[in-house]
């Protein structure tokens, strides 16, 4: 084991009380206040863990903000609204969409922009770009107003919870610690409540894992029922499967590079692929109307980022129209970001389908 500062309080809470859930886990090695992933560091880029889709290009974030001005268009151009970003990392996203949304008269006159943030570190580097933003918690804290919302890798960073199918039926994966390393144990009594598990898992193998995302429907579904009642839209891009299905999807980045997810608790950045099959039940239970998922690649090409990627190349030199095309590569391409990733689209009940998803 690697000794990381998280790890010692770790030892000390498995001692103290067993095995602890693997959400529990997952949510301390990325948000424990002190020694969190993300209370700690700004993963980003090139000399952090990951490059998200807005730091590859500008693009993503231009194509995001002219689908909000499109949703924004198609409510009749409501006053005053609100742009939320849900974990906006560097920011780089909402500086994109903003300057695209500068070609739409009104639009930014009407707006207050809102981030919801945990991070300390990605906060203060989100503060120097947007000064006059207002920060916010959780998700529940933004104004009720329309909402005109996008959440770029942030669902994949909420804690999972995973039930292992066995003779004695569906049992907690937990996380426990055994001879200086720490293990997934199963829990040794059932679950009592299955009902949790997505539908499609019923008739699962003995052997077969399932994960839920509770916090992900929980915040989901707030965010339908606003767009429900106040109006707006709302994009979720992340990696993850169109159907829910069983699979362990648990993985650790550090350094660019996979990770064991259970070694250096604090130091790797822990994520699981996101459900948008039990998403998108997530936005209809709130009252909205879920679009999709879209995989990424199709999405930004319907929104035409060849055509902005043309535009761009324009003026560009040849070293520019090279990084240009590994881009427009990168996020569009079925063996890159284009598959894998998948966009959900979120809008009022009996709107029809938005650009991208039609
Ligand atoms: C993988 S980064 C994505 C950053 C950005 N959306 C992008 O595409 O570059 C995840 C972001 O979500 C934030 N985050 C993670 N868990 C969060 C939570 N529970 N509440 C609010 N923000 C969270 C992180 O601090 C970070 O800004």
């Amino acid at each position: 084991m690697s000794g990381t500062p998280l790890e010692t309080h770790l030892v000390r809470l498995i001692r103290e009380t067993g095995p602890i859930p693997l959400s529990h886990f997952m949510a301390l090695c990325l948000a424990h206040p002190e020694y969190g992933y993300y209370m700690t560091r700004d993963p980003l880029g090139a000399r952090g863990d990951f490059v998200t889709a807005p730091e590859v290009s500008q693009m993503f974030g231009e194509l995001v903000g002219l689908w909000l001005a499109d949703r924004w268009l198609a409510e009749g151009s409501p006053a005053p609204i609100a742009i939320v970003e849900l974990g906006p990392g560097r920011g780089t996203l909402m500086a994109d969409a903003l300057r695209a949304l500068r070609s739409v008269p009104r639009m930014l006159d009407a707006a207050s922009i809102h981030f919801v943030e945990t991070s300390p570190v990605l906060r203060a580097a989100q503060c120097e770009r947007f000064p006059d933003a207002s920060w916010h918690s959780s998700a529940d804290e933004v104004p009720d107003l329309p909402l005109f919302l996008i959440a770029n890798e942030f669902f994949d960073a909420l804690p999972i919870t995973q039930y292992q199918r066995t003779d004695r039926g569906w049992c907690e994966r937990c996380v426990g610690y055994v001879e200086g390393r720490f293990v997934p144990l199963l829990a040794p009594v059932a679950a009592a409540n299955d009902k949790a598990l997505p539908p499609a898992l019923a008739a699962a193998a003995e052997g077969a894992i399932a994960e839920i995302c509770p916090a992900g429907i929980s915040i989901v579904s707030g965010i339908a029922s606003r767009i429900a009642t106040h109006g707006g839209g709302a994009l979720v891009i992340d990696y993850g499967h169109e159907r829910s299905a069983a699979g362990d999807t648990l993985q650790a980045v550090r350094n660019h590079a996979f990770a064991d997810p259970f070694e250096a608790p604090g130091e790797a950045d822990l994520t699981a692929h996101v459900d948008f099959e039990a998403l998108a039940h997530g936005v209809r239970s709130g009252g909205a109307a879920a679009h999709g998922p879209v995989r990424q690649g199709a999405f930004l090409c319907a929104l035409g980022i060849e055509a902005r990627a043309g535009q761009l190349a324009r003026n560009a030199s040849p070293s520019q129209r090279e990084a240009l095309e590994r881009a427009l590569r990168r996020l569009t391409a079925s063996d890159e970001m284009g598959s894998l990733f998948k966009v959900l689209g979120i809008t009022p009940p009996g709107s029809p389908p938005p650009a991208g998803f039609a």
